[in-house]
């Protein structure tokens, strides 16, 4: 896997320079994290699949500054998707990320070949304690992350890795992307999404319970949903393995023809 830059976003591909023929995974991370949360699938995926995590703006090396609007995101993932000139495309995102590939199924469904949608939902309301803690103790709530963001069946040394990510991020990035979800709602538009989309839910998921995803397969025609136990918010790096399988199938039976 390796590192590269486009106009000041960075991303890791498992193939660089991609192959037409294939279907591209463009991975989007979550609130205060970066590309690093997909690592197991940008690798696993990467003998059938373009894959390609890329960090957000003001996350990680990507330039900044950070945003404090999906719409914002959504357009940054499309101006890279322009100056890299990838086709095929299947964006998959989790929480802040699956807000993102939302907007780029209601905004850009003819640029994309499908969508995935992992712990996340069409309205994401952030608790207030969150923001409040984020102003008054950062590392206090990288600290609170660790109780919320993994299953209790998820051994604590899986989580380490992302909370390190989460600390290093600018306090003010984190904070823009929870105003981003806080402000996200798309509930009465899901009716209008009509590409095949996979939903992937975590079992133990705190932060977006499974309830967000029955909402999102209820409403969006079509769906296929995923659900995996003993999983919480973080589900591609606590059950990377059940994540894959689910992506593999997906992208088999939508190429079916
Ligand atoms: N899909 C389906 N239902 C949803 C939903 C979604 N994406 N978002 C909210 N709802 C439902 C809620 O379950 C609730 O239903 P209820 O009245 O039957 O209990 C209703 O819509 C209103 O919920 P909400 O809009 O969230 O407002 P609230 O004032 O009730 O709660 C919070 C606010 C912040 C306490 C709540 O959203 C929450 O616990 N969020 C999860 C924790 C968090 O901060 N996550 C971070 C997400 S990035």
């Amino acid at each position: 896997m390796e590192k590269h830059s486009s106009d000041g976003i960075s991303f890791t591909a498992g193939n660089w320079p991609v192959d037409a023929d294939r279907a591209t995974l463009l991975f989007i991370h979550g609130s205060g994290e970066t590309g690093l949360l997909w690592e197991n699938q940008v690798a696993a995926l990467a003998p059938d699949y373009n894959t390609i995590a890329v960090d957000l703006p003001g996350h990680g090396d990507s330039d900044g500054p950070g945003l404090d609007t999906i719409a914002g995101y959504a357009a940054a993932v499309m101006a890279f998707v322009d100056k890299t000139g990838l086709a095929n495309l299947v964006p998959c995102g989790l929480s802040i990320g699956g807000a993102i590939v939302q907007q780029l199924l209601l905004e850009h469904a003819d640029r994309l070949r499908a969508g995935i949608l992992v712990s996340t939902g069409a309205r994401l309301r952030v608790m207030p304690q969150i923001f409040e803690t984020i102003e008054k103790d950062y590392q206090q709530f990288v600290a609170m992350s660790r109780m919320f963001a993994a299953s209790p069946h998820t051994p604590a040394a899986v989580l380490e890795p992302l909370l390190q990510v989460t600390a290093r991020c600018n306090p003010s990035v984190t904070a823009g992307d929870f105003r981003a979800c806080d402000r996200f709602d798309v509930m009465a538009r899901l009716g209008e999404i009509a590409r095949p989309v996979l939903i992937i839910s975590g079992a133990d998921d705190q932060l977006t319970p499974p309830k967000y995803s029955d909402f999102l397969e209820k409403n969006i025609a079509g769906a296929i949903r995923c659900r995996i136990p003993e999983a919480g918010h973080v589900v591609p790096v606590e059950k990377p393995e059940a994540v894959n399988q689910a992506i593999r199938g997906f992208l088999e039976r939508i190429s079916k023809p």
